[in-house]
């Protein structure tokens, strides 16, 4: 990194850098501020250990500190004093989030809206809820986890959650310090998986969303895959996702923003709505009897 900057005189970052840093510009709310300074704090440590080593093959003789060492202590121990802070301040917001959960989850389902980044999510949860959520053109507009109530005819109110969206191979320092975030969609009740329909290669899309799910250890529940942006598309372009999107057991295709297929897609969460309540009348009848 370090001889491409000085060779092309520009500076170089690395993909979880890069990532870092859009990250950090996004952040709006204190939690979204706390977790990438936390990711960033991390990422650095890594990169400081690395240096360490590197400058102590510089140093004198044998048990000798090398130079800057002392100071790359000094800098890492700051470096940790401060990740604990913040990892404290976490954890207090974890457990707030988690008592608001349970208080809500006795009143209601919840379903969350995960996807690739810039897939639509926002705009879907804006359209379903007719709120006025933060839509932008670019990636990671949304960090904070924000929860809505939506109506589904014939069944009543359902809580939707919007959230950090995936990317392929998401750098491990995200995901661990997005943990508080991605917790809604760990503890929701179902999932709806929002695929930007533009993409050449839509599979590969989906795959990286799952693979993040599996990682954060949010797989087995209800899922229903929303493939959005069909109104970018031509004709020829539509069949091949219609095509596509029947391979998915539970699929609806559409548009948030110009609110096509959101009727079928309101029906198709009733459906699984009603079918996790009825599971549950099961497990409870049988622990009953
Ligand atoms: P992140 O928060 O970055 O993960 O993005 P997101 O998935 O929440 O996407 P968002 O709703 O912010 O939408 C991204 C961009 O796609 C915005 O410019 C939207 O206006 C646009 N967009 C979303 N849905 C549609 C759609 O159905 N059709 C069209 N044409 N544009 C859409």
């Amino acid at each position: 990194q370090r001889n491409l900057e000085e060779k092309l005189s520009v500076k170089i970052l690395d993909r979880t850098r890069l990532i870092m840093d859009i990250f950090a510009q996004r952040a709006r709310t204190n939690e979204g501020k706390i977790q990438v300074e936390l990711a960033q704090l991390q990422y650095m440590l890594t990169r400081l250990v690395g240096r360490g080593r590197e400058l102590s093959r510089l140093g004198g003789g044998i048990g000798m500190r090398g130079p800057g060492e002392k100071q790359l202590e000094v800098d890492r121990r700051k470096i940790l004093r401060r990740i604990r802070k913040l990892k404290n301040d976490l954890e207090k917001i974890r457990q707030r989030r988690a008592q608001q959960r349970k208080r809500r989850l006795s009143e209601m389902l919840s379903f969350a809206l995960v996807g690739y980044t810039n897939s639509g999510k926002s705009t879907l949860l804006r359209a379903l809820t007719h709120s006025d959520v933060f839509v932008k053109d670019q990636l990671f507009s949304t960090l904070d986890a924000l929860v809505r109530r939506v109506y589904l005819p014939d069944f009543g109110d359902v809580l939707l959650s919007d959230t950090v969206g995936f990317i392929r191979k998401i750098p491990h320092q995200l995901i661990e310090a997005f943990r508080a975030t991605l917790e809604e969609v760990v503890h929701s009740d179902a999932i709806i998986v929002v695929v930007d329909s533009t993409w050449k290669d839509i599979e590969p899309q989906i795959e990286a969303v799952l693979s993040t799910l599996e990682e954060i250890g949010a797989t087995g529940k209800n899922a229903i895959f929303f493939f959005n942006k069909l109104d970018l598309l031509s004709t020829v372009q539509r069949e091949r996702v219609v095509r596509l999107a029947r391979q998915y057991p539970l699929s609806v295709t559409g548009s948030a923003l110009v609110e096509e297929g959101l009727d079928y897609l309101r029906e198709k969460m009733k459906d699984v709505a009603l079918e996790i309540v009825h599971a549950r009348q099961r497990e409870e009848s049988a622990v009953e009897q």
